[in-house]
């Protein structure tokens, strides 16, 4: 049986869900929250979908003996597998990441839409598709951004080669009049600063975890799953290189006590 007091797993390929657990962390006070990024294995956006099926079900199989009463997918690339064919056996809530498609569409005054994300999320089309759903007269721009996440990852802030990347991927915005732009892998709101400074102010860039945040609250909502009560903790896991994780922890969530595991997983 789920109960309130038990924690809510967010995971990820790496570093990048922590940009989701900071909403969810001031959206939910009191919830003690173990966040997982598979540092080891990161990134998944070049890899298969069998690969990265089978690395999700370790994680989600570490989130049951957690005994989580909710675990969210805060990562793109895993989240458009479909979170009904991840829930399985599980038996914890399970919630992905929004793809936005309302926000962008509100958003834009042109409805010329621009998406960055991994070369996985792409390949499916499925935040095109969601955008094209509500609006079918819209005009999406898929771009994969395979530089993107080793840089991030590899805390390679404010280098050349970073500036380089941001160029590469938001010229191919800009000449075809892109007037917004949705994040749609966790691990780019770590640079959307230096996105949006590439592209200028009328450019709106969206990051959809707020959404995400407000998702799995009222999932815990819907199912009297919302712990009320105390200063909930936060425990953050890696695979492997638990000083580089922890100084990104640190960097996204620079007012948070966090404590650090280095977990294998199974
Ligand atoms: N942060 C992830 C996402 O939202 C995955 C990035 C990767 O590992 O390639 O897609």
């Amino acid at each position: 049986m789920l109960n309130e007091n038990m924690p809510i797993g967010v995971l990820d390929s790496g570093v990048g869900g922590l940009s989701v657990l900071k909403c969810l962390r001031t959206m939910l006070p009191s919830e003690d929250f173990i966040y997982l990024g598979d540092t080891a294995r990161t990134p998944y956006g070049p890899r298969k979908e069998e690969e990265v099926r089978a690395f999700v079900e370790q994680m989600l199989c570490f989130f049951d003996e957690q005994r989580v009463k909710l675990v969210v997918v805060a990562c793109n690339t895993l989240t458009v597998l479909g979170v009904d064919t991840l829930k399985k056996k599980h038996k914890f809530h399970l919630v992905g990441m929004s793809k936005g498609a309302s926000l962008v569409l509100a958003a834009s005054k042109k409805k010329n839409i621009g998406v960055f994300a991994t070369e996985f999320t792409i390949g499916t089309g499925a935040h095109k598709k969601a955008v094209l759903a509500i609006d079918a007269k819209a005009s999406v721009l898929p771009i994969a951004c395979p530089k993107f996440v080793p840089l991030i990852e590899g805390e390679k802030f404010g280098s050349p080669e970073l500036n380089e990347a941001v160029i590469e991927y938001t010229d191919k915005l800009k000449t075809k009049g892109v007037d917004t732009l949705i994040l749609s892998c966790t691990h780019y709101p770590f640079i959307k600063n230096e996105i949006e400074n590439a592209l200028g102010k009328d450019v709106v860039v969206i990051d959809p975890a707020e959404e995400t945040a407000r998702n799995a609250l009222k999932i815990l909502e819907t199912a009297s799953l919302v712990k009320k009560n105390g200063e909930g903790k936060t425990k953050i896991c890696f695979t492997a290189d638990l000083e580089r994780g922890s100084r990104l922890a640190n960097y996204m969530l620079p007012h948070i006590k966090c404590t650090f595991e280095l977990i294998n997983l199974k």
